[in-house]
């Protein structure tokens, strides 16, 4: 993985094997059809690995954990979550994933499917299936106007409360292509105000708390 080309024709590779597995429709216990769902699977752990922005939220995901006072067995199923968190993505169609211009509503329901698609490819393996609360619930919102199942207030897993206040932190504090990173006190701004609607406001002032402290 030592360039940008590489890192794009194994993630289209990893992308194809898992189209491929669920073309075929084989049961679980087919060597054809577990291989390129594993190779998938591992694929992606390397690529969000190596991913610096995944290892970003990830780390800052467990600092507010473990200020919320989570102890290690538990963090280390948060770290598996956050790292895993949109593997559903490999089940959304290329032409949509990579459209450049606004998607359709239909479009927007594919991608909205993720965090299912992520459920049902990581509830068999035993391995991983403590981690599922953040790949499942990462887009669910408090006041459960979220996806995919609207879950509300406590319904969702604190782990995933926790997740959805740092993805968002991470996505305002980026440069994206259609705009600059936000400065942190526009950041913190806009997160104080999604208090009660977007966030967990107890999760928030934990986040708000060490972004004072310096922590983050
Ligand atoms: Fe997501």
């Amino acid at each position: 993985m030592d360039s940008c080309k590489d890192v794009q024709s194994l993630i289209d590779f990893g992308r194809l094997s898992f189209h491929r597995a669920i073309q075929i429709e084989m049961n679980r216990e087919e060597f054809f059809y577990l291989l390129p769902y594993l190779f998938s699977l591992a694929l992606s752990l390397g690529i969000l690995f190596y991913s610096w922005r995944h290892r970003r939220v990830t780390e800052t995901t467990l600092a507010v954990a473990r200020a919320a006072g989570f102890n290690e067995e538990e963090l280390l199923r948060i770290r598996r979550g956050s790292t895993l968190h949109d593997i559903g993505k490999m089940g959304i169609p290329d032409d949509i994933l990579r459209k450049k211009g606004p998607l359709t509503e239909e479009e927007r329901e594919v991608v909205k499917n993720h965090p299912n698609t992520a459920f049902e490819l990581l509830k068999g393996i035993p391995y991983l299936e403590k981690s599922l609360e953040i790949p499942y619930c990462h887009h669910e919102k408090w006041d459960g106007s979220g996806y995919p199942r609207g879950l509300k207030g406590k319904e969702i897993p604190l782990s995933a409360r926790i997740f959805a206040v740092v993805d968002v932190w991470d996505a305002l504090s980026s440069d994206r292509p259609y705009r600059e990173a936000w400065s942190r006190e526009k950041v913190a701004a806009y997160l104080l105000n999604e208090s009660g609607k977007h966030f967990d406001p107890k999760v928030l002032d934990i986040f708000l708390e060490l972004m004072r402290q310096g922590k983050i």
